[in-house]
């Protein structure tokens, strides 16, 4: 959600602190600020909106940010109060001495600002994070050490916060400390840095330092001193972060999320490589933790996810089940946390996310950890939270997804799910091993088809432009691709905020359908395979008896399509199993240039944010 970054050292402050904001730009937001020592004094600077008004501030005031030894800056997602200038972050304490960023959300500050009230503090804001800086700097008064400070307040909240937090007295310190929510120590040449997520950061130094729940880092130009919170020293390990800066670039395309999308063959390549060697030889998943007894004796399977992440889970259930006769359970994590947790050491929970770092996941992950069930993530970030705490884990290596709506990493966490049901299937024997080996093939030529679809762009664009002006959209699918449809549907209200829907395609005569007419487009998906195929021509056509204007993506060589579709959107011939991984991309690439169209910012919708890390 909310993005942080903190410095201390040599170089510019103001410069670290935006370059670094920018690089966390693509996570969703609506104000930024930054806090400076500079001269010895704290100064303070917000703006709403874009990041740009932010760093156009800060030029009209360069001159006088000058001798700066530490900083802190903030990008927000509003939670607490709206999204103006007033409450955008930095907060600071009455005498402005103490200054905080926050991401979170603390559950308990309307008592703690009565009580804070109480001791003569004055607020000028709604938000929880001022209470924060206040509480902070109310224990400073009593214990003048900002470490100990941040501890004492630290034991008095409650909910989900990571914190970087200065004060005017310690010019060459900065604090931080997390809770339920992300934050990195990292650590260059005589200077060292925090942040939300490593892009911040990866620029200046890949050495980092991951900080667990209740851990508190104290940093210097020249030293990083991590404790707990009663301030025992906790003897943490470096890590080096897996990533390039060139991960960050858009590479000549007008947006990330055109780029990532064209990212996808090479994607999928690196999913397989080292996991699939050869259609004859078993599936080869290093970081599955489970013996093959265990898998053998596996009764259930659940999987929890959010959003894009959520309907590959609901594209994994069909194969899961088809492919080892498990019965397979999804649920939206934020769901599944407030239910209780009926499972057990021979139920295999599934998290899915792209981020390793959304809230709800976490949670879920935690609470079926904690009745002996384990815990399989799939993630796109090696070093997140999810991944740190599973049991079992596999990488889906498609590289930083800067767009908002998921594109690349949805294909990638398709593959990585093929790839354990046939792992599960192999060590099962619950499966038809030749027809493993021959999706293995065609997983293989899953790349170049892709290709093929990236390189008919105009059918789609053309698509696009016919169709961009409608206000609502109903997509319909069968089988293992209705979740294809919901997240097409969700990829066009993502990023060209139009009404679209996805139904099962039988469902549309049990209500649906009373919403036809001709303001109201059908996009069919009809992937030949199993008999679902004519059930979804004839839903078809019910719904071009009632004017809807129709679509079809399909790879069927089926001259009866022209009668029914106005569009016909090609992509090659693939096993149904496979079908969701190229049906998707003729999907975002449709959502994609239709919000183009109609002029939206693409890469950072309205309202979203590219990792949810509060409930
Ligand atoms: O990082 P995660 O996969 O856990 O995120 C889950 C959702 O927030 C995410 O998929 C969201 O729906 C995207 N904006 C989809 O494009």
């Amino acid at each position: 959600m909310c993005g942080i970054v903190g410095y201390v050292g040599p170089k510019s402050v103001i410069d670290i602190l935006t370059n670094g904001l920018s690089k966390l730009e693509y996570r969703g937001y609506d104000s930024a600020g930054v806090a400076v020592n500079s001269n010895g004094k704290i100064k303070i600077y917000k703006a709403e909106g874009k990041l740009q008004n932010l760093k156009d501030l800060l030029e009209t005031h360069r001159s006088e940010i000058t001798n700066t030894t530490a900083g802190i800056g903030h990008i927000r997602w509003a939670t607490h109060g709206a999204p103006t200038t007033i409450n955008a972050h930095p907060h600071s304490c009455n005498c402005g001495k103490l200054v905080l960023v926050h991401n979170g959300i603390v559950e308990n500050y309307k008592e703690l600002r009565e009580e804070l009230k109480g001791c003569g503090c004055i607020f000028k804001t709604e938000t929880d994070t001022e209470v924060v800086a206040h509480l902070i700097a109310h224990e400073y008064g009593k214990l003048n050490d900002l470490p100990k400070a941040v501890r004492a307040a630290a034991k008095r909240l409650k909910g989900a916060y990571a914190l970087c937090v200065m004060h005017q007295d310690d010019p060459n310190m900065i604090v931080g400390t997390r809770k339920n929510a992300p934050l990195i120590v990292a650590m260059g040449q005589g200077e060292n840095y925090l942040a939300s997520d490593s892009p911040a950061i990866i620029e200046y130094t890949k050495r980092v330092i991951y900080l667990d729940d209740d851990q508190f880092a104290v940093l210097t130009p020249t030293s990083v001193l991590i404790t707990d919170i009663d301030g025992k020293q906790v003897a943490k390990k470096e890590e080096i972060l897996p990533w390039e800066p060139v991960a960050m670039s858009k590479m000549g395309y007008k947006h990330f999320m055109l780029k990532e999308i064209h990212e996808q063959p090479d994607v999928i390549r690196n999913v397989l490589s080292g996991k699939l060697p050869d259609i004859t030889k078993p599936i080869v998943l290093d970081e599955v933790k489970l013996t093959k007894e265990q898998i053998k004796n596996l009764k259930r399977i659940e999987i929890i996810a959010c959003g894009t992440s959520l309907h590959a889970a609901l594209v994994a259930k069909y194969i899961l089940e088809a492919f080892t006769n498990i019965p397979v359970d999804v649920e939206p994590s934020s769901e599944y946390i407030y239910r209780k947790t009926v499972t057990d050491a021979n139920t295999l929970v599934i998290g899915i996310s792209q981020s390793g770092e959304t809230s709800d996941t976490i949670t879920a992950i935690r609470q079926a950890k904690a009745v002996g069930s384990h815990v399989l993530i799939i993630t796109n970030r090696p070093d997140s939270i999810m991944a740190r705490e599973a049991d079992s884990l596999i990488p889906v290596n498609a590289g930083i997804e800067v767009s908002v709506a998921a594109t690349k990493s949805f294909n990638a966490q398709l593959i990585a799910l093929y790839l354990f049901s046939m792992y599960v299937a192999e060590i099962k024997g619950s499966f038809d091993s030749s027809k493993i080996e021959q999706l293995k093939h065609e997983m293989m030529m899953l790349p170049q088809k892709i290709e093929t679809v990236l390189s008919h762009e105009e059918s789609i664009i053309k698509c696009a432009r016919a169709f961009a002006s409608y206000k609502n959209f109903i997509y319909i699918a069968r089988g293992i691709n209705y979740p294809t449809a919901l997240e097409g549907a969700l990829k066009l209200k993502e990023i060209s905020y139009i009404n679209a829907t996805g139904y099962p395609a039988g469902e549309l005569k049990h209500g649906p359908i009373a919403m036809l007419d001709e303001t109201m487009p059908v996009l069919a998906i009809l992937m030949p395979g199993s008999i679902v195929y004519e059930k979804i021509l004839s839903n078809a056509e019910e719904a071009k008896a009632r004017n809807a204007r129709m679509i079809a993506l399909t790879s069927a060589e089926d001259p009866h399509l022209e009668d029914v579709f106005e569009y016909i959107l090609k992509v090659p011939a693939v096993d149904e199993y496979l079908s969701p991984v190229i049906a998707s991309v003729p999907l975002q690439l449709l959502a994609y240039y239709i919000a183009e169209f109609l002029g939206k910012d693409v890469d950072q919708p309205r309202n979203l944010a590219k990792s949810v890390t509060v409930e």
